[in-house]
């Protein structure tokens, strides 16, 4: 089982968007398997950290859930700095969080690592709608429709954005795996959730 001890790399990854789109729900889907329908907006910054084999390597994804909400916008930029990856989300059925997908990548490209790897997400696919794949292309970035109610590409989504974290940070020369029968181009997923650690970076989390 996947509990975190094993790992020997921590890959830091954000999740922005408006506030409402489905972040917290997009975490707590990834790492508990579960799905709430009340709406209690996030205060600050909270995180959940989930350790997963990709490649034969154990990873510790340390998963940082921003506040949408205007007000809070300056905690988040603060950590921007050190992510390895961000995670751009929209509701499919909310055209001003779509509309608004271009100044949360203004605000990766003035805060972020240069190189920083990002995924565009479509919430809430479950009440349907189409337009990210076009958004995606033009800022060449992959796109995902998740639903954090049903499931459905939650676990892709996450693990593919950290495999590309993965090829650029930790494995850039296209390294063997560790441990070689467990190479999968599908990385297998231990839905066990692991908060057996802190994450290292600073500043405040209040969570929800
Ligand atoms: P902030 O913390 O304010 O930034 O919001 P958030 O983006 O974290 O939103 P949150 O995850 O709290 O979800 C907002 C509302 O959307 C909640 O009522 C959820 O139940 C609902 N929701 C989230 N994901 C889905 C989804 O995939 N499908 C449907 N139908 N509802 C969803």
């Amino acid at each position: 089982m996947a509990d975190g001890k094993n790992a020997k790399h921590t890959l830091k990854m954000l999740l922005v968007g408006d506030s409402g789109v489905g972040k917290s729900c997009l975490l707590q889907r990834f790492s508990d398997g579960t799905f709430t329908h009340s709406f209690m907006p996030t205060i600050g910054i909270d995180f959940k950290v989930r350790t997963v084999p990709i490649e034969g390597k154990e990873i510790k994804l340390q998963l940082w859930d921003t506040a949408g909400q205007e007000r809070f916008r300056t905690i988040t930029a603060a950590y921007y700095r050190g992510g390895h990856g961000v995670v751009l989300v929209y509701d499919v059925t909310d055209q001003n969080s779509f509309s608004h997908i271009k100044i949360w990548m203004k605000g990766i490209e003035q805060h972020a690592s240069q190189g920083v790897n990002k995924i565009l997400v479509g919430n809430k696919a479950d009440m349907d709608d189409k337009r990210g794949q076009e958004l995606a292309e033009k800022y060449g970035i992959r796109f995902y429709e998740t639903s954090a109610k049903t499931g459905q590409n939650v676990d892709d989504m996450f693990l593919l954005l950290a495999k590309e974290i993965k090829h650029r940070v930790i494995d850039p020369m296209g390294d063997e795996p560790e441990e070689p029968q467990a190479t999968s181009s599908s990385p297998k997923v231990d839905l066990t959730s692991s908060k057996d650690s802190q994450p290292q970076a600073s500043g405040g989390c209040c969570g929800k």
